[in-house]
């Protein structure tokens, strides 16, 4: 067991995959921080946010990124649940590894980091449902299979090297869910927000966790999101069970394994 992690000093959160559609409804959430915004490009910045521009598996760009980082919000990555394996090595496998590497190297206190639901969709897709964040990852795709290696990967930092590792294993990140396939995986803005920032600040020094909103038969069990992140989700899909569109599953992830 890794000691506790205490707050430090430093005020300064990097995030990266800051142009992306994750990042745009968390960074309301992230005003109270001193951030540095990583991405291939960043159209726009909150005022007073530096910008480091370029990609994950450019280390000297990493070395400049995390110089001076408390905590790094990790959101890049390809999101894509069919991409390929060549697609997905380099940002998900190679720049998650560079990344975690830099945080160590100079000293950052903890990477919270996304993972997916994709990585234990087999229970899902399977009906062992509701899903015990303790079982071993069973990806439904090689995006989910890249996510499963990324908490593998942030496990051994955190055991071997004491890096304080927090993933986040997010569900469907959308304002509002659209299809009757994202209600019980679906993860809101005011949620999404609210479960980082407690991420950031927690003093449990390692572990992953669902990252989803309240749902009526939710799949995914929020116990140990609420004892050691004290993560309570405010928002809850079941308003939206009328209106959404009925394309014929409940399952969040990839429904057919
Ligand atoms: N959107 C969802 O519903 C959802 C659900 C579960 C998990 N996630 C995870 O959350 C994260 C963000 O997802 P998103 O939907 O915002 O994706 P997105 O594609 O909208 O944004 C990802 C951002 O990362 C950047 N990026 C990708 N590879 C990079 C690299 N090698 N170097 C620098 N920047 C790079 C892209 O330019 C992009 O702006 C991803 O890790 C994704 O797997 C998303």
């Amino acid at each position: 067991m890794l000691p506790s992690v205490p707050p430090t000093a430093s005020r300064t959160v990097l995030l990266t995959g800051a142009a992306g559609r994750v990042a745009g409804q968390l960074l309301p959430g992230l005003q109270d921080y001193d951030l540095r915004l990583l991405d291939r490009s960043v159209p726009s910045a909150p005022p007073g946010a530096e910008v480091v521009e370029g990609e994950l598996t450019d280390r000297d760009l990493l070395a400049r990124a995390v110089t001076g980082v408390d905590t790094v919000v990790h959101l890049a990555g390809d999101p894509r649940p069919d991409a390929t394996w060549d697609d997905l090595r380099g940002p998900n496998v190679d720049g998650f590894a560079a990344l975690l590497g830099a945080a160590r190297e100079h000293g950052v206190r903890r990477v919270v980091y996304a993972s997916s639901v994709h990585a234990m969709g087999r229970y899902e897709a399977l009906g062992r449902v509701p899903i015990d964040p303790a079982w071993a990852p069973a990806p439904c795709c090689p995006y989910g299979a890249t996510k499963a290696f990324d908490e593998a990967v942030a496990g051994v930092f955190s055991h071997r090297w004491g890096l304080s590792t927090i993933g986040l294993r997010l569900g469907a990140t959308v304002p509002e869910p659209a299809q009757r396939s994202q209600l019980r995986g679906w993860l809101g803005p005011a949620d999404l927000r609210q479960l980082v920032v407690r991420a950031v600040e927690t003093t449990t020094p390692a572990g992953v966790y669902p990252g989803v909103s309240g749902a009526p038969g939710s799949h995914w069990d929020l116990t140990s999101a609420a004892s050691d992140l004290d993560y309570h989700p405010r928002l809850d899909s079941g308003r939206y069970a009328e209106t959404v569109e009925d394309d014929g599953t409940d399952v969040t992830t990839c429904p057919h394994p």
